[in-house]
């Protein structure tokens, strides 16, 4: 392991224990469980008054491209009337995960697919935060990103390639995204036919199905 590689990293105010195999988990991420709770009638923040719930009371959820299972792990702790899932095509991201899982006490089942190959459920929400860097970018500050395994980061296709299939071979009524910003009218374009955009909160884009 690289030495400077850090071994835990606070998410949603949880300490995830992380390792060179998965992703540091992000502060922009955190927004997806805000707007996932909101959907579920939870307040997100102390003075911000819910949405009416929309998901149902018992959700089925699946985090595809778990890596550490931070949001995973952190909807099943903030909703634990959900059922929560959880999927990546590494098998070395997904034992990081089952520890994380053992640490908080969350009973969560791990698969290992390409995107959603091997998933046999039919979840309400599908949440992913899949890899979207641009190898290409020239803003990119590559030497502090070298650490992490390119498999978390970078994908074909402007970024888009794995964004794009995932909304090719979703079916669920909610699907919610991270991508960079620059990504966001791209991503609408595509899905436009399958699923409509219901909102963006910074790096975050949450669809339905039409
Ligand atoms: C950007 S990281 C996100 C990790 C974690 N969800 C987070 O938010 O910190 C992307 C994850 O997707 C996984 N991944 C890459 N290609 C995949 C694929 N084809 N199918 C499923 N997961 C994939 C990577 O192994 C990595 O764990």
């Amino acid at each position: 392991m690289s030495e400077n590689y850090p071994t835990s990293q606070d998410f949603y105010g949880r300490d995830f224990i992380i390792s060179k195999d998965v992703l540091i988990p992000r502060p922009e991420t955190e927004q997806i469980i805000d707007i996932i709770l909101n959907l579920a009638g939870k307040a997100y923040l102390p003075g911000v008054k819910p949405s009416p719930r929309v998901l149902p009371e018992k959700p089925v959820i699946l985090d595809v491209g778990t890596g550490s299972g931070c949001i995973a792990i952190t909807l099943k702790k903030e909703l634990p009337e959900a059922e929560v899932y959880a999927s990546d095509i590494s098998e070395k991201a997904i034992s990081i995960a089952k520890k994380n899982a053992a640490k908080f006490g969350t009973p969560i089942p791990f698969i290992i697919s390409h995107l959603l190959e091997k998933v046999n459920i039919s979840p309400d929400l599908i949440v992913a935060n899949l890899p979207y860097v641009d190898e290409s970018w020239d803003w990119l500050d590559k030497k502090s990103l070298e650490k992490e395994p390119s498999l978390a980061l970078y994908a074909e296709d402007h970024g888009l390639a794995l964004i794009k299939e995932l909304i090719d071979t979703a079916n669920s009524k909610y699907l919610v995204l991270e991508a960079d910003p620059c990504q966001h009218e791209a991503i609408i374009d595509y899905a436009h036919e399958k699923y409509h955009l219901l909102e963006t909160r910074g790096f975050c884009l949450l669809f339905t199905k039409y």
